[in-house]
């Protein structure tokens, strides 16, 4: 058995792993012909003079099938105009996962409405249906639901639970661009949903940007209106009808999606067949394999997760990762989101020291985290991760396989 890199041995692997590079020829032609419109023209910039917003909403919608998208500044703004669409009122309870990012959550608190978390599946990570139908009241207006780390949720059977209670469904597909549940793609599911095109997202309109889908025209017109400020958009009103935010998405940020778009099935499938291959490397080891896909699933591997026995182990899962990270691959302890946890909720001070809107009288009524969501925390520590993206190749992937055969050898009981 070779020594390993953390005793003093030989790396498995000395060069580091590759970026991710996200810009080619046609991302600079892009720009490069806006910038010269631009030059030109005038009108190149603004949404309102432009036409790769418009555009790129269009193209979005249809590769969803999708009758409607609103393209906005990040995934927090989408999920954020999403709520908002929905025009809820304070206090009202809108459920969430509890292993999402800040932007998710966050949006929620902005509409003074009060989280509550339904419990993750431990295997997925993702929404349990179980605990979702448990957490529902009379109180509860709106159920967001995340599809973690490329993994489409069980959204299936909880959008029927939300349509039984005939409540509203968002997905926040921020992590999950283009994963298809039973054929569909997420995002398709919900009466809306929310993508973030952020940089380290599948596709990109630049490092900043977000979209709204929906078929509900309603809930598209509150969602566009929201965007821009609350702008009479299909209204006979001049002025603006409600309060809202500028999320509106620049010219220079679609021609950069759309570009993007493009190339999304292709990142996916590489992605697939990565996990493929790692799939197939590790399937003789005992104490590591890739984390449970559900029936039906076809992830897009925004990060590979890995579950980990540490009982097959005579180390701790810190120690194995350690190991592993010291033979020279990417890799973190885990994926440790729960938003409940984090300072700016648990301290309830995002409105100065008010602990609004949890003690607004039109609430009244104690609600408490701590603890709610057991099997988020199990979920997390059963799991390291292993950034993931398509500028790996076979050699990448190899020397992963290489390294985590050689740690588990080294410490297995
Ligand atoms: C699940 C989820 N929701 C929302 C967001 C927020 O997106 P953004 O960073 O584009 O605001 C993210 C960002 O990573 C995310 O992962």
């Amino acid at each position: 058995m070779s020594q390993l890199a953390v005793d003093g041995g030989a790396k498995v692997r000395s060069t580091p792993f590759p970026r991710r590079i996200l810009v080619g020829e046609e991302e600079i032609d892009a720009v490069m012909a806006l910038m010269n419109k631009e030059r030109s023209s005038g009108g190149g910039f603004d949404r309102y003079g432009g036409e790769h917003v418009d555009a790129y909403e269009r193209e979005f919608a249809t590769y969803h099938g999708m009758a409607f998208a609103t393209a906005v500044s990040s995934g927090t703004a989408a999920v954020h105009t999403a709520l908002s669409a929905l025009r809820l009122d304070i206090t009202q309870e809108v459920i969430s996962a509890p292993i999402t990012d800040p932007g998710g959550v966050a949006p929620i608190l902005w509409n003074n409405c009060i989280p509550i978390f339904a419990d993750t599946d431990q295997e997925t990570m993702n929404m349990d249906p179980a605990s979702l139908e448990a957490r529902i009241t009379p109180r509860t207006k709106a159920i967001i639901v995340t599809h973690l780390t490329g993994q489409p949720a069980q959204i299936d059977q909880l959008q029927a639970i939300a349509r039984t209670h005939g409540i509203p469904l968002i997905e926040d597909c921020a992590q999950a661009h283009a994963a298809r549940l039973n054929g569909q793609l997420v995002g398709t599911f919900g009466d809306l949903s929310a993508f973030s095109l952020m940089g380290g997202k599948h596709h990109t309109a630049g490092g900043q940007g977000g979209m709204v889908l929906t078929n509900n025209e309603e809930l598209y017109w509150n969602a566009k209106r929201f965007a821009d400020r609350g702008k009479p958009f299909n209204s006979a009103e001049r002025k603006n009808l409600f309060l809202g935010m500028n999320y509106r998405m620049t010219e220079l940020e679609a021609v950069i999606g759309r570009t993007q778009l493009k190339k999304l099935d292709q990142v996916v499938a590489k992605r697939r067949a990565l996990a493929g291959m790692l799939a197939q490397g590790i399937a003789d080891l005992r104490s590591v394999r890739l984390q449970k896909i559900i029936e039906g699933a076809e992830p897009s591997y925004w990060l590979m997760l890995i579950h980990i026995d540490p009982a097959v182990l005579r180390k701790s899962k810190a120690e194995f990762v350690a190991a592993c990270a010291a033979e020279g691959m990417p890799i973190d302890l885990h994926y440790d989101w729960i938003a409940y946890e984090s300072p700016w909720f648990r301290q309830r001070a995002n409105y100065g020291q008010t602990e609004c809107p949890w003690s607004c009288p039109y609430y009244g009524r104690e609600v408490q985290y701590e603890g709610t969501c057991p099997n988020a925390r199990r979920a997390i520590d059963a799991h390291f991760v292993i950034p993931w993206h398509e500028g790996y190749g076979t050699q990448e992937v190899q020397d992963i396989v290489s390294i985590l055969h050689k740690v588990e050898a080294a410490y297995l009981r």
